[in-house]
Parts: structure tokens; sequence; C-alpha cells
């Protein structure tokens, strides 16, 4: 009984609904929150969309592959999710013979539908508080005592909870670690392209019109789960059948207009509302500018080898697109930052909270705290940045980097053969996969271009100071562009990483003197060591007492106001948001439209173009207005994305976008740009959700696919 109650009290207690924003945790939809629902448009009662006995809404939700959400459309296991989301997986089956990345590829029947290894998908099995038993564990503690503490007990709760089921669980914490709940998932491994568009359709407008609307893009692709006869996970099998799923989602395709009632559930990635004034200032001044100025570098170096070699555009197509996403990102979550001042506000906020905090010895002297802590660790904070953003930017320095936990246990005395072995294999196996994906030709540039970016930018006293001086007597004046040049084009030429005979007598028989004489290990442990032997200890300082503060904040906000906080940060668990579709003002004199047609496709097109060019059947079909069933009255047009109020983030992408009814109208797939401030703080008048119209999805697997047979397998309304 305990356990409800905490849960209760923390999830639902009598909370102000405000509009629109709030990931609500569905297990337990207060009655606010569920009759504001409903007086908006939610037909449903509570248990069609969670129950732990019936098959609900969220038996058809899943965690698509590492960090996406796809949903289940039929009886025979077909999943949608974007072609963002299938972005790896889709490219991994393609080569430049059989180019489905850029071609598009439909299967015809089962037996065509490509396995996708590098896939799973995770449905929730169960939710349970487990508050009560891991704060007793944790009382009293604080620091790296706590975290340590946390994950044990953690461990403990998984091992018992899923024991001989096949289940995998996680304990994750909410409200800063005010509460923590466990989550049980089924993890099916076997899942197969069934099919996808072209790239100039499933990520039209590539990254110019990413993060922004209005939008043209057919961000969809289409998978199916696999299960042994059983209907349990197994490894993939040609024997394996469709997964028949729980619940499968109804799929309406009669449109949207202004003010309809939507619904999102999906697994929102992470969100920091009550981030403090200081953590917005260490962002807005160091970290995003860090983070952009090195990805800026890192693309283009990359771009220029996609360019030459339509090979090396495959090969590189997907660490590029997901490096190019968080860079704009990063750069416009800045951006809106500081245009709304969201600084300011957070300042206003603490104050409040500081007058509240007088005379209460446990709140009193935390903002103090805070800002101590983050001027500590700023003189350190871009150098974090440069060595991973940077340094480690480079695939051949980040494989090199795993190399360093071989280095400690070949060093380690007494030595460990055993340990020596498994971590031999791992980085053996590891070694792998990182030759297929690496292109030599950028990353040795990237590996000069970053080292000598670390050189200028990071402050001189932070060096590593051994590596510059020898690299000055072996290659030159480390101010000197050229310098890098040399030392990088001898790095890749002479590690044994990059040759298959020295490498293969190395990891038969790795002995510490091999490994530390290698130039790229030489390389990427100087500048580890320094960080971790010099910095490493601040930073280890820094992220706990931000964690142990940061529970402390959001513990006094709620006493301060319990009606405040009335839902928890994202952390990747299942949310249900729910909105509307509605227009809004980027800036004075200007409304954007909530919803955008094939017309607004044809006036992007740009033939030949990298970003905006389009397959002819598509012209064609568009031009002659074939839009079939999946015409909009309204409109007497094809809509192909629409925009609500709903609040997402990433981990949301490929989220359904229901009805009132719980049909699916769309998916989610993208934040505009004037809300890229959304993780700290959400604009009620300015952030949108922009989804795929489910008519513009089912119109390119029909009329451009021609895979009708994934239609019937629909339920559509
Ligand atoms: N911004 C989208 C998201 O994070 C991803 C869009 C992918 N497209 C691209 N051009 N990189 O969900």
């Amino acid at each position: 009984m305990k356990k409800l109650i905490t849960v209760i009290f923390l999830l639902c207690f009598n909370l102000i609904v405000r509009a629109d924003e709030g990931m609500w945790v569905l297990y337990l939809l207060g009655d606010k929150v569920y009759n504001d629902m409903v007086k908006k448009g939610l037909k449903l009662s509570r248990e069609q969309i969670y129950s732990m006995n019936k098959a609900s809404l969220k038996d058809a939700i899943v965690i698509f592959g590492g960090g996406c959400t796809g949903e289940v459309v039929s009886r025979e296991g077909l999943i949608f999710t974007n072609h963002h989301c299938g972005y790896g997986a889709i490219a991994a089956a393609s080569s430049v013979e059989k180019n489905y990345l850029r071609d598009g590829f439909w299967a015809k029947s089962k037996n065509e539908e490509i396995p996708a290894p590098s896939l799973s998908v995770q449905f929730l099995v169960r939710i349970e508080d487990v508050t009560p038993s891991v704060e007793k564990e944790l009382a009293g503690l604080s620091g790296s005592a706590w975290s340590a503490k946390l994950q044990e007990v953690s461990q403990r709760i998984v091992k018992n909870a899923t024991e001989g089921t096949g289940y995998e669980a996680r304990v994750v914490p909410f409200y800063r670690g005010n509460q923590f709940l466990l989550f049980v998932y089924e993890r099916y491994r076997d899942v197969r392209l069934v099919g996808t568009p072209p790239e100039s359709i499933g990520k039209f407008g590539g990254d110019t019109d990413n993060w922004e609307w209005p939008r043209h893009t057919g961000d969809f692709a289409v998978f199916r789960v696999y299960a042994d006869k059983n209907g349990k996970p197994a490894a993939y099998s040609p024997d394996n059948v469709p997964l028949r799923p729980k619940y499968h989602l109804p799929v309406s395709i009669k449109g949207v207009k202004e003010n309809d009632f939507t619904m999102v559930l999906g697994y929102p990635g992470s969100t920091n509302r009550y981030e403090t004034s200081y953590g917005v200032k260490l962002k807005t001044d160091v970290e995003n500018p860090a983070i952009v100025r090195l990805r800026d570098v890192r693309l283009r170096l990359m771009f220029d080898e996609m360019k030459k070699d339509p090979a090396v555009r495959l090969q590189l197509a997907s660490s590029y697109a997901s490096i190019a996403n968080y860079w704009k990102f990063f750069d416009g979550e800045a951006k809106q930052l500081l245009k709304y001042d969201v600084y300011g506000q957070k300042k206003a906020a603490e104050e409040t909270f500081k007058q509240w905090a007088k005379g209460k010895p446990e709140y009193e002297n935390l903002m103090a705290e805070f800002e101590k802590a983050y001027a500590a660790w700023l003189p350190y904070a871009k150098h974090r940045i440069y060595l991973n953003e940077g340094i480690l930017g480079s695939p051949l320095a980040a494989y090199g980097a795993s190399l360093l936990a071989l280095e400690r246990a070949l060093t380690r005395k007494p030595a460990n053969p055993e340990e020596i072995n498994r971590i031999a294999e791992n980085v053996n196996r590891a070694r792998t996969s990182f030759l297929e994906n690496e292109n030599k030709a950028s990353d040795e540039r990237i590996l000069a271009a970053t080292c000598h970016m670390f050189y200028t930018d990071i402050a001189r006293d932070q060096h590593p100071e051994e590596f510059f001086r020898w690299l000055r007597t072996a290659y030159g004046d480390p101010q000197d562009e050229s310098t890098y040049t040399r030392f990088a084009s001898d790095v890749f030429r002479k590690t044994m990483i990059l040759d298959d005979t020295r490498w293969q007598q190395f990891i038969s028989k790795p002995d510490s003197s091999t490994l530390q004489n290698d130039l790229l290990c030489r390389y990427v442990f100087s500048f580890i060591k320094n960080y971790n032997n010099r910095f490493g200890l601040y930073a280890a300082e820094f992220n706990n007492r931000i964690n142990d503060l940061g529970r402390l904040y959001m513990k006094g906000i709620m006493q301060m106001n319990p009606q405040l906080v009335s839902y928890p940060d994202a952390n990747f668990t299942m949310r249900l948001s729910y909105g509307s579709v509605k227009p809004y003002r980027p800036r004075d004199g200007v409304i954007y439209d909530y919803t955008c047609t094939i017309t607004g496709v044809l006036e992007k097109y740009k033939p030949g173009d990298y970003e905006f060019d389009l397959p002819k059947e598509l012209i064609e079909a568009a031009n002659k207005k074939d839009f079939g069933i999946y015409k909009d009255a309204r409109l007497n047009n094809l809509v192909v994305c629409f925009i609500t109020n709903n609040d997402i983030t990433g981990g949301n992408s490929g989220s359904p976008v229901l009805n009132g009814n719980g049909e699916l109208i769309g998916l989610a797939f993208d934040g505009n740009y004037e809300a890229l401030s959304h993780k700290i703080a959400f604009d009620k008048d300015m952030n949108r959700t922009i989804c795929v119209d489910v008519r513009y999805v089912l119109w390119c697997i029909d009329k451009l696919g021609g895979a009708k047979h994934i239609i019937n397998e629909l339920t559509l309304r």
C-alpha cells in the first residue's frame, strides 16, 4: 500500500494541468490529467490506454533500436517508425549496387524482408514503484557512495525481477533521484526491414530543413518483429514467425484539422526542466559552442569524402546524419536559450527559492553551493568537450581509446591472464566493426584537425605537455597546421590497428610495450591520461555534486510548492503527452499553418541537389494529383506533415500521434527550431511537434512503393 501512496503523491498529487506541457507517466494517470484529456477530446478509458491485465494502447508502443520509438500497426508484428530511426539499418542493408538508402525498398513478400541485426525492439511488460526499498538503502549517502549504492541495489532488484523470465529490467530515477521505478521489458532481436521510401523522401530537406517547420519530409520506415513459434524472443532464424502482438494500432485516414485532440505515446530521452541558471550559462557560453565548433569541422571533412565516392557516402551516411542532427540541435538550443533569456528566468525562479529557503538549514545554502560547484568546474568544461567531441571525434582515436582497458590489464600486477584474454577478445571483435565503418581519408584529416584545435583552443596549462613537446621535436611547430598533417599521416601509416598482420600478431599475444609504442595509442593515451589524472577527479566531483544538489533542489521545489512539479523530467521511459493540432507565430507578423502539402514538396524540389532532389515517380504522381483515398478533403490536396503542441523530445522519434479514439494519424519526427530550448524550458506559444501525416505515409507505400499488401495488413478506419 505504501508503494502506491508515494507514487500517487509524486505522480498525480493535485497537479496543475498546464496546457500541453507535460510528459505524463501513464501507468498512473491522475484524475486531473485524465479528465482534462477527456475535456479536450479523448474518447478512451484509462484502461484502454494503460492496463496491466488487458491489451491496451501501451502494448503497441516499443523502444525501437537504442533511442527511438516505434508502434505495432498489424496483427503480424508490423512496425512503423521514422526513416531516421531506421537509417543505420537501411544503410547497412544497402550496397552501391543495391542502394536502398538512395532508391528505397519494398519487400514483395515476407521472404524478401531483410534482417537488421543491429536492431531490437522492446515491449514494456510492467512497472513497479521501488522507491521505499531503494531509499532505505540510500539513506544518509551522497556523492559517489550514493551512485554506487544505487547501482548495487538496482542490480539486485533487477535480478529478482527478471530471474528465469528472459525479461530485462532497469531501475530508473525520477524527479532527479527522489523516486525510483522499475521497468521490465521483453526484447525481440529478430527485426526485419519491410520497406523504406528513398532518402529523397525519407530525409527530404536534409539538414537545411532539419528541426524546422514548415517541413516536407516523409520520415517513416517499416519493419517487422519476428518471434519463435511460441511468440517468444529468439535470435534471427528463417524459422521464426511474425510476432502476434497483444495490441496493434488502428489507422485513421480522416485527417486533422485545427484544435483536434492529439496524443503521443513514446520514449522521450531527456529533459532538464529544473536546470539552474548556472547550468544554462555553462551550456550557452561553453559547452554548446564548443560542440558546434568541433562538429562543424568533422562534418566538413566527412562530407568532402562522401561527395567523391558513392561507397563512402553510404558508409558514412548514418554517422554523418547523427553528428549533423545534434550539431544543429546544440547550435539552435544555445541560440534559443539566449533569445528567450532562459538564464534570466531561471535566476528569477532561484530568487523565489532562496527567499523560501531562508531559515531552512537543508536548503538555505543550496544556490550558493550550486554556484560554487559550477565555478570550480568551469575551467575544465571546455577541455572535456574537446576530448570527447574533438580528440575522440576521430573514429580511429575513439577505437584506440578502447584499448586503454587492455593496457590497464596488461600493466596490472599481478597480471590476470583471464581478464587479459577477455578484453583482448572484446577489442578484437570491436576492431572488426570499427574497420567496417572506417573511412581513412576523412578520419586522418579529422585527427589532424581536432588535435590542432585542441592545441589552439585549450588552456596551455591543461595540455598533455609531454605529447606536444614530443610532437614539436618529431613533426614541427604545434602552431602550424602542417605539423598535424604530417603527424596524422604517420599515425595512419604506422598504427598496427590498421594493419591486419601486425594486429593479429599483437592480439594473439598482447604485451604492454607494443601497445604503448603504437603511434596511435601513444597519442590517444596521452590525452586521456592527462585528463583522467589531472582533471578526472574534478569532473567526478562536479558530477556527484550536481547530482546531490539537483536532487535536493527538486525536493525543495516540491516542498515549496507541491503544485509546481506536475510531471517528472524525461528519462527514456514511456510517457504520454497530449495536446492539439495548432498553428503558431514564429515571429512578428508571421503565422505558420498547421499543415503542409505535396505542393510544398514540389516547390522545394531542386534537381540533383543533395537535400532537395525528388524521385521522378513522386513528381509524376503529384502532378497527376493521384492521391486516391489519402487526399485531404478540406484542402483537396495531399497533406504531408502537420504540427501539434505536444510536449516531446529526442527519443520520441517514431512515436505514434493518435486522435481521441486512439487511432494513428501520424508519426512524430521532430521539434521546431523556435523551441529548441525545450529540454530546459517549455515554451507553450512556440513549442511544436512535427509529424508526418499517416496519409502521406500510406500514399508513399501504396502509390510510390507499390506495396498494397502492406496497406491491406493495416486496420484502416
Ligand atoms: N531532428 C530529428 C530528430 O532528432 C532527426 C531528423 C533527421 N534528419 C536529418 N536531416 N538529420 O528526431
